[in-house]
């Protein structure tokens, strides 16, 4: 594929060739025997507001996933819902933020500056997703947990594990392996309580609040599984599109002031999370339409995003949109408790970028493949050239 002869991003082309078998005239609507689709802006929001409408989409099994996983407070609803975010959900204060902001741009430079001397070496070319994006990610879970990234070095390829649930052996064994690092992290800090980062909190509020240490544990994975490989596929897509236009990476070397708008019109056409669902309870207005109880729902987050009633030209890239009120991180109760970090983190990650690699490129011609998961949409690799 020649970057300079295909005039569409290849991102908005996945996007066309999914939703273009969608009829999206009508923002609420059913799928024969499948979930109900919302893929209007005002509606999406309505029915993410909505606290009758539950997150309980799952059956579980018996296996150590299941298990663990029926403890995220992503899949809860109400009081157990607010009991179980609460051990993390203030957690993400101005300062611990500058202060991840700070070890993530520090850990992003150290990279960018090894491909610099590979480069000089003669080595140019890289691929940006393993040598940068997925390690960063890594790093900056391992500092929020207050986990050292060399003990945690694991924990980064137990959650794509985990995610991409290539083979039931494999997925297990990630799911016993996450599960008895945090444990031993756990009983490390009980024997020598130490200060940094959020896993001495988490312990402290989960006791306080008469928590059982399969609720902390659970807490401590869904931070990794939630906020690692989400970041990383982000990262991959948002460079992606910058590069692949060159004069919008310009833009931001020209005018650093457009990094913040340009990473939430990225989130909006190019979110790693095209969908969440739900499950409504009783019989529940959404627009003009009534879901029936019981019924299982898929909100198109990517769809919504370009709902043209709410975003002005909604295809197109406008790095200093001024108003973006997308749905990349959710909203109502559900909304990403990791949004801020996320943020800075991404911010982090450009910033780095920009600094110490201005004259980035991607390689002309390379095979572009996303995984085709619609929860984690990420590139398997981004070949570029550093310089
Ligand atoms: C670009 C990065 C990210 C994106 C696009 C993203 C997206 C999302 C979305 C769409 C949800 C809502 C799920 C729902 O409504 O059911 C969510 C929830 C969540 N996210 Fe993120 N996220 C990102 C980064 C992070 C990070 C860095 C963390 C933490 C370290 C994190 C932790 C969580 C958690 C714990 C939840 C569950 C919230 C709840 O159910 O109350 N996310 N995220």
């Amino acid at each position: 594929m020649l970057t300079d002869h295909v005039r569409h991003d290849p991102q908005d082309e996945v996007a066309a060739r999914f939703y273009s078998k969608i009829d999206r005239s009508r923002a609420v609507q059913q799928t024969g025997e499948g979930p109900w689709l919302v893929l209007g802006h005002p509606e999406a929001v309505q029915l993410l507001r909505d606290r009758t409408v539950s997150s309980m989409t799952r059956n579980p099994g018996l296996g150590v996933w299941d298990q663990v996983s029926s403890r995220f407070f992503m899949f809860k609803d109400g009081r157990q819902h607010l009991r179980l975010r609460r051990m993390v959900g203030d957690c993400f204060t101005p300062a611990r933020l500058a202060e991840l902001k700070s070890v993530i741009h520090q850990a992003t430079c150290e990279r960018l500056d090894r491909l610099s001397e590979l480069a000089e070496a003669g080595e140019r070319q890289t691929d940006i997703m393993t040598t940068v994006a997925y390690p960063v990610a890594a790093d900056a879970i391992c500092h929020l947990l207050g986990v050292s990234p060399v003990e945690g070095a694991f924990l980064g390829e137990w959650a794509v594990s985990l995610s991409r649930h290539t083979t039931d052996e494999q997925f297990n064994r990630s799911a016993e392996q996450i599960l008895a690092f945090f444990r031993e992290q756990l009983t490390a800090y009980r024997e020598t309580p130490r200060m940094s980062g959020l896993l001495p909190i988490m312990a402290e509020r989960a006791h306080a609040a008469g928590m059982e240490d399969d609720e902390l544990l659970a807490t401590c994975i869904l931070l990794v599984v939630a906020g690692f490989e989400t970041s990383a596929n982000f990262f991959g897509n948002m460079l992606l599109s910058l590069l692949w236009r060159r004069e919008r990476f310009e833009r931001l070397l020209a005018d650093e002031a457009l990094v913040a708008p340009a990473i939430e019109e990225l989130l909006r056409l190019h979110t790693p999370a095209h969908v969440v669902m739900r499950r409504t309870t009783e019989a529940t207005v959404v627009g003009d339409t009534v879901i029936p109880a019981d019924a299982q729902v898929a909100v198109l987050l990517g769809l919504c995003n370009r709902d043209p009633r709410v975003f002005d030209d909604p295809d197109a890239y406008r790095l200093d949109r001024a108003s973006n009120p997308h749905l990349s991180f959710s909203q109502g109760p559900h909304y990403c408790v990791g949004a801020s970090l996320a943020r800075v983190e991404l911010e982090a990650m450009l910033r780095a970028v920009l600094d110490r690699l201005p004259l980035l490129s991607l390689l002309a011609e390379q095979p572009l493949r996303w995984s085709g998961r619609f929860l984690g949409r990420g590139l398997d690799q981004l070949r570029v050239l550093a310089s």
